[in-house]
């Protein structure tokens, strides 16, 4: 069992993970998912990017987590026209097929690549507001520097909030995933609190956040559903009986449920339970990409919560088994195999794509947001 951290260990991943993920910022800002993986290569998330901006954020480096926002900002941005066609279209009651919804991930550029993928994803969204409005508060910036971007965002958000789409890791497009939710509420929570929006935006993003939090407790749990844990505790999606790790997010930083609440303790225990082996976590029981293994940006989730709630020694497991994993360059991968929940699907996946993510930026973000919040960061500016 860990008691005391390897300081020096982490403090150089830190500062590694600080290097890996700045050396490969575009120029015009954006945060590759990951540069050499045959099927992320070229494009930047805004999922991964949010959460990586979070953890550069809290590593000092204001000005690159800035330019991130800035990209994201002009994305967004250039989309203003486009946005409003979809919310008029949704409010005159009109059909929207997915392919006009906004994309998932970008090109560098901003474009939307002309490769094919699941690509109709609202919780990316959701998250960079989040992100953003903690990178500014953070750091006394002013908000009015992103205003175009975030009023698209919110346009977005509060029209098309409860419409089912692919969730955090681009499967069951049909179903309303409450991770997804739980990202769009932290977002909305976010900008409705601080003083940029109108008021009728302001106000919208509130209503809109309240109701899904309202539905996430009404649909989203597994009350008086027949689960494998005994309370009940936050469903992957609507009407499952199961858990994903990603949900651990609604407890923190999301805030979806609130911190020690019987539903948070019932979903953070669920989670530990069903997925969780020796510190790595696993996204849910009936993963098959590549082979399911244990990923390392839910590790230190789940850890971001244990420190969260007081439990050092369980964040610190976390955390180090995460340190486990960086190869001899230093660069943390997506998921490591050495715990498989269906080892027979690997291979198919090796043969489509190659070799797992690594680097995988989001891994080194959510490293440094977790040796941030257990203080472990090395001192000083810049690190
Ligand atoms: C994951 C997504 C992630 C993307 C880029 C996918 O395999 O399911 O969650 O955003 O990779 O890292």
């Amino acid at each position: 069992m860990t008691t005391a951290p390897d300081g020096g260990r982490v403090a150089e991943l830190a500062r590694q993970s600080h290097r890996v993920i700045t050396a490969l910022q575009h120029p015009g800002g954006a945060y590759p998912a990951s540069p050499t993986f045959s099927a992320y290569r070229g494009y930047a998330w805004l999922r991964d990017g949010a959460f990586t901006a979070e953890g550069i954020s809290r590593y000092g480096d204001v000005t690159s987590a800035s330019r991130f926002h800035d990209w994201v900002a002009g994305v967004l941005a250039d989309r203003a026209e486009v946005v409003a066609t979809l919310c008029r279209d949704a409010a005159d009651g009109r059909e929207i097929p997915l392919d006009r919804m906004l994309p998932t991930r970008f090109t560098f550029d901003g474009g939307a690549g002309s490769d094919p993928w699941w690509d109709f994803q609202t919780d990316g969204y959701g998250t960079w507001l989040w992100s953003l409005v903690e990178h500014a508060g953070r750091h006394g910036l002013d908000l009015e520097r992103w205003r175009a971007g975030i009023e698209v965002a919110v346009d977005y958000l509060t029209t098309f909030w409860s419409r089912p789409c692919y969730d955090w890791w681009e499967e069951h497009v049909e179903e309303r995933h409450v991770s997804t939710l739980g990202a769009i509420h932290a977002g909305l929570t976010a900008v409705a609190r601080v003083p940029l929006l109108d008021e009728s935006r302001r106000a919208a993003a509130g209503r809109a956040a309240d109701q899904v939090r309202e539905r996430v407790l009404a649909e989203g749990t597994t009350t008086g559903r027949a689960s494998d844990h005994g309370a009940p505790h936050l469903a992957k999606w609507f009407g499952s009986a199961q858990v994903d790790a990603s949900l651990a997010a609604c407890v923190v930083p999301f805030g979806l449920v609130e911190r020690g609440s019987a539903l948070a303790t019932a979903t953070l225990d669920a989670i530990a339970v069903d997925l969780e082996v020796d510190g790595g976590v696993h996204r849910f029981r009936a993963d098959v990409f590549y082979g399911g293994g244990q990923w390392l940006l839910l590790a230190c989730l789940l850890g971001w919560n244990r420190a969260a709630a007081g439990d050092r020694e369980g964040a610190l497991r976390n955390l180090l088994w995460v340190a486990d994993q960086a190869d001899p360059d230093g660069h943390l991968p997506e998921q490591v195999p050495g715990h498989l929940l269906h080892p027979e699907a690997r291979a198919e996946w090796v043969d489509r794509w190659g070799e797992v993510a690594s680097p995988l930026l989001w891994s080194h973000g959510m490293f440094l947001i977790l040796a941030d919040e257990l203080g472990l960061l090395p001192e000083g500016p810049l690190r």
